[in-house]
């Protein structure tokens, strides 16, 4: 898979621009506040229909612009693929070779990208949303079909939880909870299975970054399902785990006025040793969790899909420290996938450029491409 070429038409502050990025590794630089991160935003927006940090769709149209669009010509197993996608208040369209996409399979067909940012840093530390949200990152990027899935469950579980607010009674609240527990055991069964592949080779690439440190491991904190063995069920068995623990938590449920069992209560967990990373890891050691998290998904990505993501790593340098900058740089360039990175100091990321790295240098929005550093 590449990235042949990008289009951004009224993307945050990127008015209208085309960009041709290298095969290899392309470093956008400039000051902060120049359009940077939107670069990779809508990259990234594109490739998972996800915002990166948007929270709600509208703040990717550009101020006083009805609607915003990014597209891409990518190269996907021999053939050129025109994808795009368009924010027009709070709907998007995707649209494949210019005609709304048929299906999510159809639309992302193969395109695949990891994200590496600064807030994930602060993932390891952060609460419980922030790292569930991280998991479910790689969950899309795995597989597509949990987009839909996850909206399912949220769909189902805002009908619940309104009822609960309002006041309902225990059988108006219990009649979401059939399909609240079949929804959830669907997520559960997509976010075990991706950890079932990415852990293992997050544990690995752990020892690499580290060396001679605590084993890391990483792990899913199902809250509230008791005595079942959540790796061995299968989903109806999960489904019905979840569904009793609904009907039991349905009188304290309605006290609190929200649903307090389910895949959004639950957690990534992280350990070093024996000791939870959230409480004892150090900034370096957690720094270097989410690192490995994130080569562990590149090369898992790598494997199923028989080809590499497109990267994007946002900001990396500021955030890293000087030895797991010089690993995350060394390994870019040993991995040779099509990366973008951006920076406000090229120096910082000089160790990843090669001859064919394309340089564009970001200012208010507009991109120039560059001879370097
Ligand atoms: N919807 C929007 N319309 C226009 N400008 C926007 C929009 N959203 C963000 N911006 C502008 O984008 C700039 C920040 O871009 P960003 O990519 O985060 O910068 P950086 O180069 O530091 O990564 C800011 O100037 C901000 O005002
Ligand atoms: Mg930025």
């Amino acid at each position: 898979m590449k990235l042949l070429s990008v289009r951004y038409e009224r993307f945050r502050n990127l008015g209208a621009l085309t960009l041709t990025p290298s095969a290899k590794t392309t470093i956008a630089v400039g000051p902060n506040g120049q359009g940077k991160t939107n670069l990779l935003e809508g990259l990234y927006f594109l490739s998972t229909l996800k915002p990166l940090r948007a929270s709600r769709l509208a703040e990717l149209i550009q101020f006083g612009q009805a609607d915003a669009v990014v597209q891409g010509r990518f190269l996907l197993q021999g053939a050129e693929r025109d994808i795009a996608v368009r924010v027009e208040g709070k709907t998007r369209t995707a649209l494949v070779d210019g005609k709304a996409a048929s299906s999510l399979s159809s639309y992302f067909g193969g395109v695949s990208v990891v994200a590496f940012t600064p807030d994930d840093l602060a993932v390891v530390k952060g609460g419980p949303d922030g790292r569930r949200a991280f998991l479910d990152r790689a969950v899309f990027n795995r597989f597509p079909g949990y987009l839909t899935e996850s909206r399912d469950y949220a769909r189902a579980l805002k009908g619940r939880n309104r009822l609960l607010k309002d006041g309902a009674s225990a059988a108006q609240v219990g009649a979401w909870d059939e399909a609240l527990a079949r929804f959830g055991a669907k997520l559960f069964v997509r976010r075990r299975a991706l950890l079932d592949e990415v852990a293992p080779k997050a544990q690995a690439a752990f020892e690499r970054i580290t060396r001679l440190q605590a084993p890391a491991r990483f792990g899913y904190g199902a809250s509230g399902l008791s005595g079942l063995d959540f790796q061995g069920a299968d989903e109806a068995a999960l489904a019905q785990a979840l569904h009793d623990a609904l009907v039991a938590r349905t009188p304290k449920d309605r006290e609190r006025g929200f649903t307090s069992v389910g895949p959004h209560t639950d957690d990534l967990e992280l350990f070093l040793g024996d000791a939870a990373a959230r409480a004892y890891a150090s900034q370096g050691q957690a720094r270097a969790l989410v690192l490995a998290w994130k080569v562990a998904e590149i090369e898992n990505l790598a494997q199923a899909n028989g080809f590499l993501p497109l990267l994007l790593l946002d900001d990396v340098s500021s955030e890293l420290d000087p030895e797991r900058n010089a690993f995350l740089m060394q390994y870019l360039v040993d991995l040779g996938a099509q990366a973008l990175l951006s920076t406000t100091d090229a120096a910082l990321v000089q160790r990843a450029a090669g001859p064919d790295t394309v340089w564009w240098q970001v200012e208010a929005g507009q991109v120039r491409a560059s001879d370097g550093a």
